[in-house]
């Protein structure tokens, strides 16, 4: 099996500088490409998924740390990410070793609905991580999606990461990690197929009208997502194969596959995906 994936590797990588790396000596056997800014690593299951950025979340703060410079991650909502919450806040080598007084918390998109309603993903967030490793409230910065105005609430998470990043305006922030998901559909964050977001070029937060779920979501805009340091997609599941080869071998097609817009200007993407979930790449086709 590692075999087949390693040569399907080097066939289609072929034109890219092409680095691999042998897989850890613990883990299952797992296929790693390293190209241009641009990392896929295929594990097992969705809790090898979590390892994983588990672990690429602790090297990442444990390489800047510093009483000046906070650590600031986004966090991503659905149900994936609930894993790697649950490691952070609770596995030793995980929650022992995170300058967590340095870490700030953010999302990358939100509901829009109160912190303690079931769809809410600080809620999520605050069940599986916050609470069960005391983060202080100082270091939570979440969208006050309670506003019934969304664009309001959108405005106002806007002027929350102004004043915390310090920005002039027109200024983007640079998170340390946005971590972003995927639906079956090639949205991420709440950035939906056909969407007026898709299309946001200078606001930092927008309010999202989603037809298909009939509701708004706040979602940070595509310029902020690709003006981070490090973007992590976690995406698990058979559902979603056909949407990733479409996003990652497909045609660009950023309307249709919303996540194809993700490529960080002068930062890493690294996806973590599962067998699954990689189940429908193909051997001939190309990476975008
Ligand atoms: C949200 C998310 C969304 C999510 C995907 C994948 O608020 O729902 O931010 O973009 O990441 O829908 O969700 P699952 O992890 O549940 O498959």
């Amino acid at each position: 099996m590692l075999e087949v994936i390693l040569e399907y590797f080097l066939k289609t990588f072929k034109s890219r500088k092409v680095v691999l790396i042998p897989a850890m000596s613990n883990s299952t056997p797992t296929a790693r490409v390293k190209t241009d800014g641009f990392r896929i690593k295929m594990v097992n299951d969705p809790a090898e998924i979590c390892r994983t950025a588990a672990v690429e979340i602790r090297r990442l703060a444990n390489r800047t740390p510093s009483a000046t410079k906070p650590i600031t991650i986004a966090l991503s909502g659905g149900s994936t990410p609930r894993g790697l919450h649950a490691l952070l806040a609770t596995e030793p080598t995980f929650r022992d070793r995170l300058p967590w007084q340095h870490l700030h918390f953010f999302w990358g998109d939100e509901r829009h609905v109160p912190p303690d309603h079931p769809q809410s993903n600080y809620r999520m967030a605050d069940e599986t991580l916050f609470s069960p490793a005391s983060i202080p409230a100082e270091n939570i910065h979440r969208v006050p999606a309670e506003e019934p105005d969304a664009a309001l609430a959108a405005e106002k998470y806007e002027q929350e990461l102004q004043a915390f990043f310090g920005l002039e305006t027109g200024q983007l922030p640079r998170f340390d990690c946005i971590l972003l998901g995927m639906g079956p559909d090639g949205h991420t964050a709440s950035l939906f197929p056909g969407t007026a977001a898709l299309r946001e070029t200078t606001r930092l937060v927008a309010a999202n009208w989603v037809e298909k779920l009939n509701t708004y979501r706040i979602t940070l805009t595509v310029p902020v997502l690709n003006h981070a340091d490090l973007v992590v997609f976690l995406v698990s599941g058979a559902e979603k194969a056909e949407a990733l080869k479409a996003v990652l071998q497909g045609e660009y097609r950023p309307d249709r596959f919303p996540a194809q817009l993700i490529r960080p200007d002068n930062g890493k993407l690294l996806w973590i995906v599962d067998r699954a979930a990689a189940g429908s790449l193909t051997h001939s086709g190309k990476f975008f």
